[in-house]
């Protein structure tokens, strides 16, 4: 075991290096420096919830003390809540305390802590003699990381995420110190500073720290917890990483190991912390290593990416990823700009590849701004050579009545793409499993004028011939996907009928039409939001139920041949997202878009869903999974980051 060297403390009154002991040839393995942390430990002894388990956060700090000390790390900070605390009842919190800190001065490396607002119910003089501290803010050095100064700040000096002028001063004299001593610095606070970084908790006052920041370039990171659904920003080149809290992780675990590489900080996340990889030129972007279900993810370019409702195409070496572009507020429900494309080598960092199809400004074109454009999909023609995109169509103005499909083609997978037409598909063609009964429904349609139907699930529109209603002007479609199967004959999976029934319907040899062949499936279950893949040469479907944009349980179902029969499986998902409680009654609050192969790896699938935000379009998340297959179908399990390393042969 390497010999543990001691930190250099500064103190908050002297700002002076007070640490001693130190040999400058103090042993040191070759490795590059590295710390450990842990956030929102909010250990108590008491019953929890859903997703917040207080008891259980000491065995997962336990577990975590243990994986860290098999870790030459050079020290490890604790972010702060390490309790929950019972108010005014100090006996309780200082017991708690107490469990606390029995497991966590296990660790053999340098330990620091942050104070947070729950452990303030220990009374600060408890807090300060148990967690060793004179004062809540504080900087420290460690010899492992020459030019590096970690600094510790209070939130709570002047109230709950507050921090008072006196520590402020002490704050911007410690960042003058460092920016003349061409010190990098890392910033250690309970409170996050950035919505970006933290959607729901963060500093009440975090203006003037900001502006401490923007004065000092030599700060790198700030890093918090409080917000146990953690997050990640980047403002003016400072990383804001919020650290996943380790109570809200029952089952799973949630710290991390940041390392200090030359040129970037490369942090392993543990649980459902993900990983990341930090780069300290101003300028360049950070690069995800896990994917982050129901968050915002940035593009390269820094903005949200911007593509729902999407499908993804791989062609050499390159994933592109094209969505339909939302706009904020409930205008975004209609298409303002059109569809937007990314591509991405790893599927966790994804560039932006700007406007794949714009719509109109011509008020009479079918893809006229503000018509609505949902769901597009885009496929490669290897006969024609070009990128085919097909997509959900309602004109402007008139709702959800025109239900057409749109197709547009482009030379290159991020085109722009060309918009050639819309159709009703497979006009005076009936489905190859059309009974008797639904052919003669034609000579009946007429009684039909002027009916309307809801849409939605009702026992009223099964009672009517809509199949027929449709035969001469061509069947309804709303939302949709493409597949191309292992002999490049593509399909076209749709809404039809008033959403009540699936088609699939065999599109032409040049992917731009229907080829006069398809098949009603699942009659009058009311399933949108289609995604299909093909394992083991058996056809897999997910569908959702036909709720507006509200979520409801997902439908797995699977055939031999496309064409059907078609089995149902039942709902495919398990757990709960916490960040809106939503489990699988509810698809953890997301609708199904897509099912990607992913490339290089046999029988890997992520399914693809979207958590709509009707209120606010732009808002609207991403929520991927890994497909597992199992004897009685495939399952899909929430998992709050999660990376490819999933399907190695290892872990399954
Ligand atoms: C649910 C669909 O799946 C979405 O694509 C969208 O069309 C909404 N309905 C509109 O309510």
């Amino acid at each position: 075991m390497q010999k543990r060297r001691l930190p250099l403390l500064i103190t908050a009154a002297t700002l002076l290096l007070t640490g001693s002991g130190l040999s400058p040839q103090t042993a040191r393995a070759e490795r590059l420096p590295a710390f450990g942390l842990v956030a929102d430990i909010q250990y108590a002894d008491k019953p929890g919830g859903v997703s917040r388990d207080y008891r259980g956060s000491l065995s997962r700090l336990e577990q975590c003390v243990t994986n860290l000390n098999a870790q030459d790390l050079d020290f490890v900070i604790q972010l702060g809540d390490a309790i929950d605390g019972y108010g005014t009842n100090r006996v309780a919190s200082v017991r708690d305390l107490d469990s606390v800190l029995s497991v966590f001065n296990r660790l053999s490396a340098p330990k620091y802590h942050v104070a947070g607002n729950h452990c303030q119910s220990a009374g600060k003089e408890n807090l300060l003699g148990r967690l060793g501290l004179k004062s809540f803010y504080y900087a420290f050095a460690d010899p492992a990381a020459k030019g590096w100064r970690f600094i510790v700040l209070d939130g709570n000096d002047a109230g709950y995420g507050i921090i008072s002028e006196e520590q402020l001063a002490w704050f911007r004299t410690a960042l003058g110190q460092a920016q003349q001593a061409g010190e990098k610095v890392i910033c250690f606070c309970h409170f996050p500073l950035l919505k970006a970084a933290a959607e729901s908790n963060r500093m009440a006052k975090p203006e003037p720290v900001l502006a401490a920041l923007d004065s000092a370039p030599c700060v790198v990171a700030w890093i918090a917890g409080h917000d146990h659904n953690g997050g990640y920003a980047r403002r003016k080149g400072v990383h804001h990483i919020t650290l996943r809290g380790m109570v809200e992780a029952p089952g799973s675990t949630a710290y991390a190991r940041i390392e200090i590489a030359g040129d970037r900080l490369r942090e392993t996340g543990f649980g459902n912390e993900p990983s990341r990889e930090l780069p300290l030129a101003t300028n360049a972007p950070a690069r995800r290593l896990s994917f982050e279900n129901g968050r915002t993810w940035p593009s390269d370019a820094g903005a949200r990416i911007n593509a729902h409702g999407g499908g993804l195409l791989f062609r050499d070496g390159l994933y592109y990823w094209y969505g339909e572009h939302k706009i904020e507020g409930k205008a975004g429900n209609a298409a303002h700009v059109g569809v937007h494309a990314y591509s991405s080598r790893d599927l966790t960092n994804w560039k932006d590849e700007g406007s794949a199809l714009a719509v109109s400004d011509d008020p009479a074109s079918d893809i006229a701004k503000e018509c609505v454009l949902e769901r597009p999909k885009v496929i490669y023609n290897a006969k024609t050579g070009k990128y085919v995109m097909w997509f959900h169509l309602e004109l402007k103005g008139q709702g959800y009545g025109a239900a057409r499909s749109g197709v547009a083609v482009a030379d290159t997978p991020t085109g722009p793409f060309t918009y050639l037409h819309s159709e009703r598909p497979d006009a005076g063609v009936w489905p190859v499993n059309a009974t008797d009964e639904q052919k003669a429904a034609l000579q009946k349609v007429d009684r039909m004028k002027g009916l309307t139907f809801s849409g939605g699930p009702n026992a009223d529109t099964p009672k009517h011939a809509i199949l027929a209603r449709d035969f001469a002007g061509g069947q309804m479609a709303r939302d949709m996907t493409l597949f191309v199967d292992d002999d490049q004959k593509a399909y076209h999976i749709f809404a039809s009928e008033e959403n009540s029934t699936l088609h699939i319907s065999l599109l032409s040899d040049d992917y731009l039409s229907h080829a006069g062949k398809y098949v009603r499936v699942f009659p009058n279950r009311w399933s949108e939001a289609p995604a299909i893949c093909k394992r083991q040469g058996r056809y897999w479907m997910i569908t959702s139920g036909c709720t507006g944009w509200a979520p409801n349980a997902a439908r797995a179902a699977v055939a031999d041949s496309i064409w059907g029969p078609w089995q149902e499986l039942g709902n495919p998902c398990a757990g709960v997202n916490p960040m809106n409680g939503c489990g699988p009654d509810k698809t953890f609050g997301g609708q199904s878009t897509y099912i990607l192969p992913v490339q290089g790896r046999r029988d890997a699938f992520i399914a693809l869903f979207d958590i709509w935000k009707p209120d606010n379009a732009i808002d609207g998340r991403y929520v991927w999974l890994p497909l597992r297959f199992t004897d009685a179908g495939f399952t899909i399990t929430w998992a709050n980051t999660w990376d490819l390393s999933v399907f190695d042969p290892a872990a399954r």
